[in-house]
């Protein structure tokens, strides 16, 4: 049949979301899930709501949230928009950001979806390589990114788990003409975060997500952060009803319980810190990771073949084709025994 999409959209290959099993029994460390539940909290919210509250609308800019994110984040309610997970929100700032004229800038490796993003706009990728076995961010991107409207810089950053110092961030921040998009999908677990940066440079936003740290992948609810300006801008880029009436529900009530999100992220931590030891051991090269994750290279440089060993031994991790990404595969922290299960079968093949 002859095609009635934009060339645009022709051209594009589509997104490859990390794979969502049937499979019984697997252990699934592939797109960085929280091992742990959510709050007990949740179950509570859930039984307390009434049912017939869902014939109406949701608050379209769910304030009840926003008021809680700006009050943990020291704004003001104008400074936060709400997404149905940070895709949404990542998608209002490409079409409001960037165009066949209005290029933007990211990081190589990083979050695969950014490129498709851009693409769907007609928007030219500028890829910025990172550095050396430890993934270093370059010292002055400035002339290489000037063209661009919009830079991205993940932090922690994906699929390799190391953080773009702060004083670099900022320096960026201050050198770059155009809006500085801070996608800290990871930054819960990570010694330190940017969103006071979102209030000291107009041209900043930060973007958080509930899918990792708040154990809530399967809510899709994000917020970010930037001056009332950009806020203003993107709420005009948004579905009407982008957040739902549940999510804003049970998102209130796990975000409110942080003491358990706090045992849940230092437990995370810990196990990765303890894996990213044995993987070394094992002659694994693995960068240090503020994440919940590790980008893990076998000592035979083959991530495909580790890929497959482990999935064919009922765990699944992710893998990223390629020269640099290839070597490597990705793996989410799980609980201890999922980790424990996942050191046993690598001892079992590279020791
Ligand atoms: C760097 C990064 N940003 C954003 C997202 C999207 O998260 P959400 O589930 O909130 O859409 C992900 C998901 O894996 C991610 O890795």
């Amino acid at each position: 049949m002859k095609s009635y999409f934009r060339k645009e959209i022709d051209a594009i290959a589509g997104y490859t979301a990390g794979e969502q099993p049937k499979i019984a029994n697997l252990i699934k460390l592939n797109t960085n899930e929280n091992p742990y539940p959510p709050s007990p909290a949740v179950a509570a919210a859930l039984r307390e709501f009434d049912i017939a509250r869902l014939r109406r609308y949701p608050d379209p800019f769910a304030d009840e949230l926003r008021d809680i994110f700006a009050a943990d984040c020291n704004v003001k309610r104008d400074n936060v928009i709400v997404g149905n997970g940070s895709d949404d929100l990542l998608t209002m700032c490409f079409r409001g950001f960037t165009s066949p004229e209005h290029p933007v800038a990211v990081f190589e490796p990083s979050y695969s979806l950014y490129p498709v993003l851009a693409a769907m706009q007609g928007a030219p990728v500028i890829k910025v390589a990172l550095e050396g076995d430890d993934f270093a961010y370059p010292r002055d991107i400035s002339a290489q990114t000037a063209s661009a409207n919009l830079l991205v810089i993940t932090r922690p950053n994906a699929p390799t788990g190391n953080v773009c110092p702060k004083s670099l961030v900022r320096e960026y921040c201050e050198n770059f003409d155009g809006m500085v998009l801070i996608d800290e999908a990871y930054g819960d677990f990570a010694e330190d975060n940017c969103m006071d940066l979102a209030a000291e440079y107009e041209n900043v936003i930060v973007m958080r997500t509930f899918s990792k740290s708040c154990s809530m992948a399967g809510v899709r609810l994000g917020y970010a952060v930037s001056s009332t300006t950009v806020i203003a801008g993107l709420m005009k880029l948004k579905d009407s009803y982008n957040s739902d009436m549940l999510s804003q529900i049970v998102a209130k009530a796990n975000y409110l319980d942080k003491a358990y999100r706090n045992e849940c992220i230092a437990a995370i931590r810990r196990d990765r810190d303890l894996m990213r030891d044995g993987l070394l051991e094992l002659g694994f090269a693995v960068p240090a990771s503020q994440a919940n994750f590790l980008f893990a290279a076998p000592p035979d440089g083959d991530g495909e073949a580790a890929f497959r060993y482990l999935r064919e031994n009922a765990v699944l991790v992710r893998y990223f084709k390629g020269d640099v990404t290839g070597r490597y595969i990705r793996i989410t922290i799980g609980t201890p025994e999922e980790n424990l299960r996942v050191m046993e079968l690598l001892k079992a093949r590279y020791a």
